[in-house]
Order: C-alpha cells, then structure tokens, then sequence
C-alpha cells in the first residue's frame, strides 16, 4: 500500500475516533490481530460489508447465525422495490420491508435502501401509466417511501438501471423515461427533500468497464448532476460478474473515476460465478479495487449461501449451499485484512468526561448546502439532557433542523434536547440533524450535560 501525508492524517484521524485496541488495526492487521468477520475486517479501514436479505428467511437459524456474525450492512433483496411498498396506487405496504430493516437496526447493522424509482419490478398498475400522471405518481412514491423510512437509511438506491445495454450511452427507454429526460434528478430531489440524511445513488450494472458506453454514458450524467447541483451522493455498482462479463481489467479505474467526481461509490450487488481458486482470485481483485479507492465506502454481497442467489445455479456467493465459508470467503477476508485506503470522513468528535456525553457529526454535503448528522452519546453514567455546541464556517446558515432546539442559524450555534431525547442511557445515543446552505466540512461538536 502507498500512504500519502493525507492517508496518513486520515488514518490518524480515524485511529482516535475508535476505540484504542481496534484503532492499531486501521491500518493493516497482523496475522496475529486480524479480524476474523467481513464486517470487522472491513471496519478496520472505515468500510462496511453488506449482504441482500430476504426477508422469508428470517426464521432460517443458519442464515440469520451467518447474517448477525458476517455482515454490518444489510439491502432487501426485493421487500423495498416499487412493487412491494405501493402494489395498489396510494396504498403502501412495509410489512416485509420493516421486518428486514427493524432486524438489522436491532443488531447494529446499518440499512441500504434498494430501490426507489426502476422500470422493472413496478406494481401492475405503474406499468400501466405513463407522462404526467406517472411522473407524478412516481415521485409520490419516492416521496411517501423515502420520508417513511427516514433517518433509517444509509444510502438509497434512489434510480436504478436507468442506462441502455449496448455502445449507445444513452437512456433506456421505459415508461419513466417517457415522462421526460429529467425524470432522474426530478426523483433525487424528491428523495433528498424526503430523507436529507440518507446519501443518494444511482446504481446500474454493466457499468463496471471503464471502456463501456453504459459506463460513459452513467458518468457523463453524474458529472452534469454534479455540476448543476442536482443532489447525488454516490453511484453503485451491482457488479454481477460471470464468464460472459468477467471482472474488468480497469475495474478499479473505474471505480476511481466515479470517485473523483466527488462522490462516494459503493459496490452494491456483487456476485461472481465460480468456484475454487478462480472465482476466489476475481473476488480479491474486486475488494483489493475498492480498498485501493478512498471513497469506495464498502462491498454488498447479493445474498448469503449460494443457495440463496437469484443466479444460485453459477454459486455466485462467499458461502456454500450449507453455509460453510468458501475459498472466495477467505479470499475476500485476506484481502480486506490486508487494509488499504481509508475513506474521508468528516466525522470529527470531542471526547466528554467518563460520566458526560460525546458528540460526532457526520455530514452529507452538495454543491452549496449539507446535512448534518450529530450523534450525541453518553458516558458512562445516563445522562438526563445534553447541549452540543458548535461553530459554523462564515457565510454558512441553517435552514432547518430537527430533534433539537437551536440558539441560532450562524456562528456558534447550541444545541439542546427536545423533550423526547434529553434522557439517554449509559453507553446509548441519540442523533439530531440539521440542515444548512454554505458547508460544514470539519466541524467539531463539544457536548455538555444538563
Ligand atoms: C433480483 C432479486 O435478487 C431476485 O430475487 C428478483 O427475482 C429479481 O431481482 N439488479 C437489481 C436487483 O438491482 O434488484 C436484482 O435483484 C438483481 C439485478
């Protein structure tokens, strides 16, 4: 691994932000420390390790034992697309969904959202629409399902497979991209006004090769969205990879390319069909890419046992049919021990006395505003209210926040519990959230009790 200066301070910087017997490991595990779960091993370089669920297999001890021990990152694999959550119009349904995402947040596991706006998997009657009834149509149910879930999502799936196959670049035809070229940003923005904390991708497949036109054409689009200040966030990559569209020779470029657009990229659905040495070797080169690229936040796997895939005859997976780790689980356990890139974080926190409480502030920023995310943790005694202080650059203002009352919209701003979150448990936290115009990068929230 190359270190630069700024690799260096980012990996001293997240050192301090973690306890002090996992902050040695950022950097690169020992045989004799090396994590022994994808998720740990991951974690070790701020990344996460993900897997789709399904939700009927919840009442499967192998899997769900498989699930809770490998993974800090969990997708529906179909209880979250349109036809699930809206299959009659106006009427939504989040049984199966919320028992996906209530299991998860119950085990720590962080939520992606997959997926909001699709020509594939829509309910009968979207099908059935098009112009501005569906356009219409489509963002209400971007609007109802985003805002449901908000604050539980980590990033949302927020268009997917909009691009053609093929060397044309362009749009796939379908009946939301008959409602007009801007469907795309029209649902972004409907997403972010829904959940501003939830990060925005857009994610395809075939989108891996950097040669590609399906390639050219998605980056082509990010980088307009990015110029004009639609809000995008980060750009996933399914990555479902056979014999007949292998792991590319520029993967890694690819990834890097997408990242120096400003967004972060996440490897969202990855499977490769196989078995033994080779399929484990395409899988290390597939996690030693997104280690290698700072803002490759994390890999989802596209299910568990390679009895659970959707393509569970080419055994795409990390586990066999029985659960037992495969050469490519450990292929990927290696290659993620091995560190890499640390991703830039904006997270920063002031430490509070052992009974006092800690703040750390994650923010989600666009061109010329942001989300901030502050989590307000207590020590080691319950605390019964807390006040966050921090101070905003010049020239930036919030323009709206919750979960909080707020002293101001510039300068130092202080924050203080509203009556439902003042009282948080030893070791327990709580968030608020603003959201500001300007940006917030770097700063640094001190928390106080009483
Ligand atoms: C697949 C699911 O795995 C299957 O169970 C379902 O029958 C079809 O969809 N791209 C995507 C995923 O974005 O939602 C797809 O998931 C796989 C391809």
């Amino acid at each position: 691994m190359k270190l630069t200066s700024t690799s260096v301070l980012r990996i001293a910087l997240v050192s301090t932000l973690v306890a002090a017997g996992t902050g040695a490991a950022v950097l690169a595990a020992t045989s004799a420390n090396a994590a022994t779960t994808l998720a740990a091993s991951a974690a070790q370089t701020g990344r996460y390790f993900g897997t789709a669920v399904a939700a009927h297999k919840l009442s499967d001890s192998t899997y769900v034992n498989i699930l809770n021990r490998e993974f800090d990152m969990v997708t529906a694999e179909n209880e979250m697309k349109m036809d699930a959550t809206e299959p009659n119009q106006g009427q939504f349904s989040y049984g199966n969904a919320d028992r996906i995402v209530n299991q998860a947040r119950a085990q720590g596991k962080r939520v992606r959202g997959h997926a909001l706006a699709w020509h594939s998997q829509q309910p009968p009657w979207m099908q059935r629409m098009e112009g501005s009834g569906l356009r219409q149509a489509m963002l209400n149910h971007v609007t109802q399902v985003a805002t449901y879930y908000r604050g539980k999502i980590y990033a949302w799936d927020v268009v997917n497979e909009a691009f053609a196959d093929g060397s044309s670049g362009a749009r796939r035809d379908s009946n939301l991209q008959r409602t007009g070229n801007d469907w795309i940003e029209a649902a972004f923005r409907a997403a972010r006004a829904a959940d501003p904390g939830a990060k925005l991708c857009y994610n395809d497949y075939n989108t891996d090769d950097w040669s590609h036109a399906k390639t050219q054409g998605v980056y082509r689009m990010v980088q307009d969205f990015k110029s004009r200040g639609v809000p995008i966030d980060c750009v996933g990559l399914q990555s479902h990879f056979n014999s007949a569209s292998p792991v590319p020779g520029n993967y890694q470029t690819t990834l890097q390319r997408f990242a120096d657009l400003g967004v972060e990229v996440q490897i969202t659905e990855l499977d490769i069909e196989g078995s033994g040495q080779t399929q484990a070797e395409n899988f290390r080169r597939v996690t030693q890419a997104c280690l290698a690229v700072a803002r490759c936040a994390g890999i989802t796997v596209w299910g568990i046992r390679d009895s659970d895939s959707w393509r569970a005859s080419g055994t795409p997976l990390l586990f066999d049919s029985g659960g037992n780790k495969k050469a490519a689980y450990n292929a990927v356990l290696e290659a993620l021990n091995a560190g890499g890139t640390t991703p830039p974080t904006t997270t920063t926190t002031t430490p509070g006395g052992p009974t006092g409480c800690t703040a750390a502030a994650s923010v989600n920023s666009w061109n010329g505003g942001f989300v901030a995310t502050v989590k307000v943790t207590a020590g080691s005694s319950a605390i019964s209210g807390w006040r966050v202080t921090l101070t905003l650059p010049p020239g930036t203002t919030v323009v709206g926040a919750w979960n909080a009352e707020r002293s101001g919209d510039s300068g130092t701003v202080d924050w203080t519990n509203v009556g439902h979150n003042g009282s948080v448990a030893a070791g327990q936290s709580t968030e608020f959230g603003f959201q500001g115009s300007g940006t917030a990068e770097g700063i640094t929230p001190s928390c106080a009790t009483g």
